[in-house]
């Protein structure tokens, strides 16, 4: 059992990383504790029982390791389970932990972002077919014009690490362009997926430049800020020996590979499947 009581950090894959690294930048005094569930990545096409099945057990295995606190730092997951965690399993299994998820944080945000109020959001089929972000974003901002996409490609294109092959340009090129021809308003994407910020740079370049794209990362690392300021008895919880702990369910060899790519520096990881 880790002395140490870390914030967990969860995704489907490496999609997660985006977020982790937003997070432990602002905040870096925390311990943190990531898991991948690499192994049945990705999630997006997969049904919600299924979804919530494994982000109950990844959100199970990091109370197990110590974590007070969890992000879900994958859309589809927060979609999908999140408030069922929550709401059901949460008062029985840890009535003191907490779940926190992407989606709302990042449409707290949105309508602040856009200029003419048309925003895009791109997300996995699973995601983009909840209807998460445009009942979210009727909440913060009822008169945005939302237009929504999935691109079932992209997460198996990165997870594969095939994003810049030509076969995996063609299908990032395919889906920008159907976004943009169904509202060609748009003056924001909201990256609906921990996994896009990797080929940001790619899908702005499709776009255009006067369009804004938007990562999740910085908005999800300045909430969980403001989360901890109004919690202080959840922040007094978190030990801060600024220590970064890593498992998938990959084979630790493979995720320490990918992983180092993602985040640009080394990364030992150890390995846990269920
Ligand atoms: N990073 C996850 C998300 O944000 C990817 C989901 C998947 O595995 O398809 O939705």
């Amino acid at each position: 059992m880790n002395k140490n009581a870390p914030i967990g950090i969860f995704d489907s894959g490496y999609g997660g990383l985006t977020v982790f690294e937003e997070v432990q930048k602002l905040l870096p005094e925390y311990d943190y504790l990531y898991f991948g569930d690499n192994a049945r990545a990705p999630y997006g096409n997969r049904s919600f029982d299924v979804v919530y099945e494994f982000t109950l057990e990844a959100v199970q295995f990091l109370f197990d390791q110590g974590c007070p606190l969890v992000v879900l730092a994958c859309n589809t997951a927060s979609a999908k389970a999140l408030r069922t965690i929550q709401q059901q399993d949460l008062p029985n299994i840890a009535p003191e932990k907490r779940v926190l998820g992407v989606i709302r944080p990042s449409t707290e945000e949105i309508g602040f972002l856009s200029k003419n109020h048309h925003v895009g959001v791109l997300g996995t089929t699973g995601t983009i077919q909840s209807n998460s972000y445009v009942i979210e974003l009727k909440k913060f901002a009822p008169d945005i014009h939302v237009t929504q996409h999935a691109c079932p490609m992209w997460v198996p294109l990165i997870e594969n690490e095939k994003h810049l092959h030509p076969a995996g340009i063609q299908f990032i090129e395919e889906d920008v362009r159907a976004i943009l021809a169904k509202d060609p308003l748009i003056d924001t994407i909201i990256l609906a997926c921990t996994h896009y910020p990797v080929i940001k740079d790619k899908i702005q370049e499709i776009a255009g430049k006067h369009i804004n794209i938007v990562s999740q990362g910085p908005i999800v690392a300045e909430k969980l800020k403001e989360y901890l300021v109004v919690h202080p008895e959840m922040e007094e919880k978190l030990t801060k020996n600024g220590s970064r702990t890593f498992y998938s369910s990959e084979s630790s060899v493979v995720f320490n590979e990918k992983a180092e790519r993602f985040l640009g520096y080394p990364v030992a990881s150890a390995h846990h499947s269920f």
